[in-house]
């Protein structure tokens, strides 16, 4: 492993301020840059969270984060699972870091209008360090496996679960039994982009336990590329690429019989709907909260009842935000301080995953409770930074 010396070290955490001031501009300026020269990197990106610059959040912020943690490494441990876990399910290699790597000290050369050479020898060496750092965890990662890039899946079944979510049942053309996956993991499924090229997405494994079929639930987002393309035009019998299941959003089964609580809003329902599949007839005692508009938004709940039926150590509680007539929630309105408080224990593990506000509300109760941060787990179906970047947070 490259050792950085402590002057490198001290130019990098220098020039911290500046990169924090102009980290958006840093980052378009590198983007505009890596697309334009090296185009082949460009379908591994979501044209979406490039308009939106939740990407152009999410490298910035990690510049500046490894920046601040230069000197200190095992403070990224938990940003660079979650980032090699995403490298690793878009299929990114070892060649590519040069690539990051020669448009992003050229983006900082263009911002200091030029850049000392000292500065960019630091941050050439800062990089090299933090990409062996990513490389080497996804290595790892790449070894575990099952198969390597993408392979053929049937849609055995598509199944409407609310007004906006569907379901496909997902099973291996080559006829070899669903992948082993850990209860909260992704895949990644690659479809044809309107260029031409193509696209990728992650989507939630929503079963637990049945080897048979993969299946992903998929909400149709308006001015969507991907969901649309799944409800409208992916029937029963038609093939999708996908990638073997990653992701670091996982129960954790060491924590023994420590109570459970699942939270989840909309579509976040997916990696959680999992997990309550994984501790049925468990040892702990699981509360699912689930958050819905009304009726007609709420997927899942025949599923839910069923296992809550079935498994005595599991309970549930759905509440609507604005429920129709008819409706019969156990509650109404958003998630809140009181919601979430009455439903944990100093040593209730949390799982947590939904729409930003409800992130925000529910991380926001759990910090003012003092919940332990150890004992607190969540997913976001987007960049972090975005998470980070809310209002309500
Ligand atoms: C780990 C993970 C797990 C996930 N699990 C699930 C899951 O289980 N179920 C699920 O439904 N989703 C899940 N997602 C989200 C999913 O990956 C997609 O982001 C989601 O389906 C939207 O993709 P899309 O292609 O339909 O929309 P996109 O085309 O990516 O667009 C997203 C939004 O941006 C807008 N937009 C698009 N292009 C532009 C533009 N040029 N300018 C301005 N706005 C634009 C669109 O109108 C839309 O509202 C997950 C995401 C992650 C990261
Ligand atoms: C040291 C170098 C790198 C760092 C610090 C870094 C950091 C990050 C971070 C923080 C995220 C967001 C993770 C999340 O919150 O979901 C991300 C996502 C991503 N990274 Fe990297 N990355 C690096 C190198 C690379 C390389 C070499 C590629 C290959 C082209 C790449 C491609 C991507 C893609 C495609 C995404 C998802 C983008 C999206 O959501 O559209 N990264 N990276």
């Amino acid at each position: 492993m490259t050792k950085l010396t402590p002057e490198t070290i001290a130019t990098v955490k220098a020039t911290i301020p500046f990169l924090s001031e102009n980290s958006v501009k840093l980052t378009c300026e590198f983007y505009h840059r890596m697309f334009r020269e090296n185009p082949e990197v460009k379908e591994f990106f979501n044209p979406a969270h490039q308009a939106s610059g939740a990407q152009q959040g999410a490298l910035a912020g990690a510049v500046c984060a490894f920046a601040r943690n230069i000197d200190t490494p095992e403070n990224l441990a938990s940003a660079v699972s979650l980032i090699a876990h995403k490298h690793v399910s878009l299929g990114v290699q070892p060649e590519h870091y040069p690539i990051v790597g020669k448009h992003l000290l050229g983006a900082i050369d263009a911002l200091l209008d030029p850049a000392p050479p000292e500065i960019l020898e630091a941050w050439g060496q800062a990089y090299g360090f933090l990409a062996e750092v990513l490389t080497g965890a996804e290595a790892g990662l790449f070894a575990d496996k099952p198969w390597e890039g993408f392979k053929p899946f049937r849609i055995a079944r598509k199944v409407v679960e609310s007004e906006s979510i569907a379901s496909f049942y997902l099973e291996a053309e080559d006829g070899n039994p669903a992948p082993a996956f850990l209860p909260g993991q992704y895949l990644t499924v690659r479809i044809p982009a309107a260029d031409g090229t193509t696209t990728m997405r992650n989507y939630s494994l929503s079963s637990y336990g049945n080897n048979d079929f993969l299946r992903i639930s998929v909400k149709r987002e308006e001015g969507g590329h991907a969901s649309n393309y799944l409800h409208g035009e992916l029937t029963e019998g038609g093939l999708l690429d996908v990638a073997a299941p990653s992701g670091d959003f996982v129960f954790d089964f060491e924590r023994g019989d420590a109570p459970v609580l699942l939270l989840s809003g909309g579509v976040g329902v997916t990696p959680i709907l999992g997990m309550l599949h994984a501790n049925a007839g468990k040892g702990c005692r699981v509360d699912f909260v689930h958050g819905a508009i009304n009726g007609a938004s709420h997927a899942f709940k025949e599923e839910v009842d069923a296992l809550v039926e079935k498994h005595e150590n599991l309970n549930r509680h759905y509440r609507y935000s604005e429920p129709a007539e008819g409706d019969e929630p156990d509650s109404t309105g958003f998630f809140d301080l009181a919601l979430i408080e009455g439903l944990l224990k100093p040593d209730t593990e949390v799982y947590f995953c939904g729409p930003k506000p409800m992130m925000s509300l529910v991380h926001s109760a759990l910090n003012e409770l003092g919940h332990p941060a150890e004992r607190i787990h969540f997913e976001f179906f987007g960049p972090q930074e975005e998470l980070l970047q809310c209002p309500m947070h």
